[in-house]
């Protein structure tokens, strides 16, 4: 009989989301492909189950709409479709300084980023709680570990992210869902990420991985029920010596290394 658990991924037409969902269906998974209307997410459905063989939807939304996520969760039921792994990728960024943004697109920023992953788990728990090994892996970043002059709203929210991953592992483990935290540093999905690897030479280069890559990692290191995820050698390495250095010299180093310490 065929296997009728999939895998929701949101922002999966694009980017390291596009690329999980291909690492996700290279392992079998039926895939639901979350992303804003007219992005290709057919095309991309259609590439991969063609290759694949696997059974692959799409659900078109704007995930910072209100209730967005009461919607899919209401559509999936309709659907009998019963979801087993949730990934909630879709996210935005931005390096500018603070007061140059609009504030429009900062409380864009913030719904996606925080608030969708917190609806989304939120709609599926009950769901995934009925499946023996399911999980949740919430993409987050590097930039999660310490505050970013000139990313500083988009770092929090990817902290955000990391603290609540971290206390969602805790509170559904009992149940048997493991919940991971995907951890990329730079990876060149964006023109702006481009741009930065052109002219940031190679110390760009060693803290940036491929999506594809990065969504390997992510895939196996999510199904071995993994709580965080650093696919970058570099990024883990700095990761590990960042503890030893008092926060405000980080902070510091931090802005020179990403060369986003000058706001000019
Ligand atoms: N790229 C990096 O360097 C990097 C590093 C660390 C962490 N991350 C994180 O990794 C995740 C993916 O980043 P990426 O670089 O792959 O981004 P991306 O290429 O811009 O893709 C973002 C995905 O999210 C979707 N999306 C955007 N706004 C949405 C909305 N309102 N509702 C529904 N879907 C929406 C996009 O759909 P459309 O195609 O419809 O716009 C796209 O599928 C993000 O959470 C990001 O913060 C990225």
């Amino acid at each position: 009989m065929k296997n009728k658990e999939y895998t929701l991924i949101t922002g999966a037409s694009s980017g390291i989301g596009k690329a999980l969902a291909f690492r996700c269906a290279a392992r079998q998974m039926n895939l639901v492909l979350v992303a804003l209307p007219c992005t290709g997410l057919r095309e991309t459905a259609e590439e991969i189950s063609e290759k694949y063989g696997t059974d692959v939807k799409i659900y078109e939304a704007d995930l910072t709409e209100n209730s967005i996520a009461e919607r899919i969760h209401t559509w999936c039921e309709e659907e009998k479709i019963q979801i087993k792994y949730l990934i909630n990728n879709a996210g935005m960024g931005y390096a500018a300084a603070f007061e140059t943004v609009k504030m429009n697109f900062f409380n864009t920023m913030m719904k996606l980023n925080m608030n969708a992953v917190v609806a989304m788990t939120h709609a599926f728990i009950p769901d995934l709680k009925k499946i023996s090994g399911a999980g949740i892996l919430n993409v987050s970043s590097m930039a999660s570990m310490l505050p970013i002059p000139n990313k500083s709203v988009y770092a929090a929210s990817k902290s955000f992210v990391l603290s609540f991953s971290r206390a969602m592992y805790q509170e559904l483990k009992s149940y048997n869902i493991h919940v991971s935290c995907l951890c990329p540093g730079a990876v060149p999905t964006s023109e702006q990420v481009k741009e930065r690897m052109r002219n940031g030479g190679w110390i760009h280069k060693l803290f940036s991985s491929k999506a594809m890559t990065v969504a390997e990692k992510a895939v196996s290191r999510f199904l071995k029920a993994k709580p965080l995820i650093i696919p970058n050698y570099a990024d883990n390495i700095v990761f590990q010596i960042s503890k030893l250095i008092p926060a405000n010299i980080r902070i510091a180093l931090m802005g020179r290394i990403m060369g986003f310490n000058k706001s000019k």
